[in-house]
């Protein structure tokens, strides 16, 4: 048994597991008629219905046990506080400073970054502003019309994701384009699309090191300067994000039109930063304060709340009660609202790469699970896919419904039939159906859900949503005693492929990996040279 499973509240669950065995949704809802004010709350404009999950109250009070048992709470205090908490790499953690705009100082060993993150904020001003009114141009003197952000992972899934929730706040005469694979038909697509005399590049890397971002960078800049812009013209069509300012400016971009972020920002919780850029010129800065205003709504609910009413900390328990106790290794994201389609994407670094995690912060191996998959896609699409499973497949798969109770189009009577989807499906998926006669048509029900409403996809609204999944996702790495804020995992592959890269380019044949590989590699440069 590791340190975790040997805790009284994690034994407690077991036993208490065993006692809900036989217990179906169905019959917690019959037998308690006040069950969804019970188990429901609102905080930062985000209101939660977790009522349709295979919980009681004792469960929640042996899951908020076991928060306390693993210290939550001061680890908690200890992020808010500026503590390296992310021990590998022996940073703090401090997202929520960026959205901190009360004035209040934020200390980080002794200083004060308050001031910084303002200077950055008003910097961004300035300059959103700028393009934003046509005072900022090309060199040719014409205005700006597409914006291509080139980046990859946290540099790139959270503007893309925001720019595309917030669309109908968005500058319509402002396009947006973002490129981030290394495969170059992303960014032969885009160039093809734009012009180079009117297009503002923001090359967004917080190590500035990442291959694929570098490599689409040259590209857009050899594309540039091949329009026969002069190098002097770089200045007014490409800018960037960066904690790096030595590698910005060996890259040929001006440090003037850098905007500086820091290390303590990690990249998956980055868009709070200049990460943010592309977002800002898109939808205006104070827009962009009302995204860091709602998160920072919902980080004040989950500093000062207690765990049995803490919205974070219920979902993250859930999941917990979920993925340890019930057996769920996966997590769908079903956003019943089509500007949130690239929210799944969004939340699989978020979540996978925060908690897809084996080794404890003991350095021990876990020996119990850890962040499950997570997934999605958009309803009602997913009910014609992938739903069939969830109702009646062998998986038990717990489902965040996402729905808006504001249509942001014109078209009510599409709004009203989304929803009503929405709530039948969490009703179909907790209650089943039986048949005895027809077993192919049985649904067995107690498939839980929670539905997550917001009364209108904005800003505000948007960022206390992706504040509410961040502190999730700490709770749970808090809980299983893992690392959140690194992400060793991905570095081996990074490291062989600069090696294949290499052997790719010298001729001859390849000997030195696996029979598999090696092969792959040859079949590869054969074809390469023909
Ligand atoms: O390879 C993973 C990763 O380091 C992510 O954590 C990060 O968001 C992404 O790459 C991009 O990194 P950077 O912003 O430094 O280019």
């Amino acid at each position: 048994m590791s340190k975790l499973t040997r805790l009284p509240a994690w034994q407690a669950l077991i036993g208490h597991r065993d006692s809900m065995a036989r217990t179906s949704l169905r019959e917690l809802f019959a037998e308690d008629r006040e069950r969804v004010e019970r188990f429901s709350s609102e905080a930062a404009g985000v209101y939660v219905d977790y009522s349709k999950n295979l919980i009681t109250g004792e469960t929640i009070a042996l899951l908020c046990a076991l928060a306390r048992e693993t210290d939550v709470e001061a680890r908690r205090q200890a992020m808010f506080a500026g503590e390296r908490i992310n021990v590998t790499e022996n940073r703090p953690v401090l997202h929520v400073a960026l959205r901190e705009r009360t004035g209040a100082p934020i200390l980080v060993d002794g200083e004060d970054v308050a001031p910084k993150v303002s200077a950055v904020l008003t910097k961004m001003r300035r300059f959103t502003d700028a393009v934003r009114s046509g005072v900022w141009r090309g060199h040719t003197g014409r205005t700006i019309t597409d914006v291509v952000n080139i980046g990859i992972g946290g540099s790139d899934l959270g503007p893309r994701m925001v720019c595309e929730a917030l669309r109908p706040y968005g500058r319509k005469a402002l396009r947006m384009h973002f490129v981030s694979n290394i495969d170059g038909a992303d960014i032969h697509e885009v160039l093809q699309s734009v012009d180079p005399a009117t297009t503002l590049f923001v090359v967004a890397s917080k190590t500035f090191t990442t291959r694929e971002t570098l490599v689409n960078a040259h590209t857009a800049r050899e594309w540039f300067l091949a329009s026969g812009a002069g190098v002097p013209a770089i200045a007014r069509h490409f800018v960037a994000v960066s904690t790096n300012a030595e590698a910005v400016a060996a890259f040929g971009i001006d440090t003037a039109n850098m905007f500086e972020f820091w290390d303590w920002v990690g990249g998956r919780y980055s868009l709070w930063s200049a990460i943010g850029l592309p977002i800002a010129l898109y939808i205006g800065m104070n827009a962009f304060e009302s995204l860091l205003a709602g998160a920072h709504a919902m980080d004040r609910h989950f500093a000062e709340t207690p765990l049995e009413r803490n919205l974070p900390a219920l979902l993250a328990l859930i999941g917990i009660w979920q993925t340890n106790f019930l057996g769920a290794a996966s997590h769908l994201i079903a956003p019943y609202d089509r500007y949130l389609h690239r929210l799944p994407a969004y939340l699989q670094q978020l979540d996978m790469e925060s908690n897809g995690k084996t080794v404890t912060l003991d350095g021990e191996r876990a020996g119990y699970a850890t962040g499950p998959v997570i997934w999605g896609e958009p309803g009602t699409n997913g009910q014609h896919a992938f739903f069939q499973l969830l109702h009646q497949g062998t998986a038990l798969i717990p489902a965040d419904f996402i729905v808006c109770m504001e249509p942001q189009h014109p078209h009510d009577v599409h709004h009203d039939i989304l929803l009503a989807n929405c709530f039948a499906q969490t009703e179909a998926l907790m209650n089943g159906s039986p048949s005895a006669s027809e077993p192919h048509r049985n649904f067995d029900g107690n498939r839980p859900t929670n539905t997550i409403c917001l009364d209108k996809l904005d800003p505000a609204s948007l960022g206390a949503l992706l504040a509410l999944y961040e502190h999730k996702v700490f709770v749970q790495g808090a809980i299983w005693g893992i690392n959140s804020f690194d992400q060793w995992g991905v570095e081996l592959g990074k490291r062989l492929a600069v090696t294949i890269e290499d052997e790719i380019a010298q001729p001859g044949e390849v000997t030195g990996h696996d029979s598999s590989t090696n092969s792959l590699i040859n079949r590869f440069k054969a074809r390469r040279a023909t």
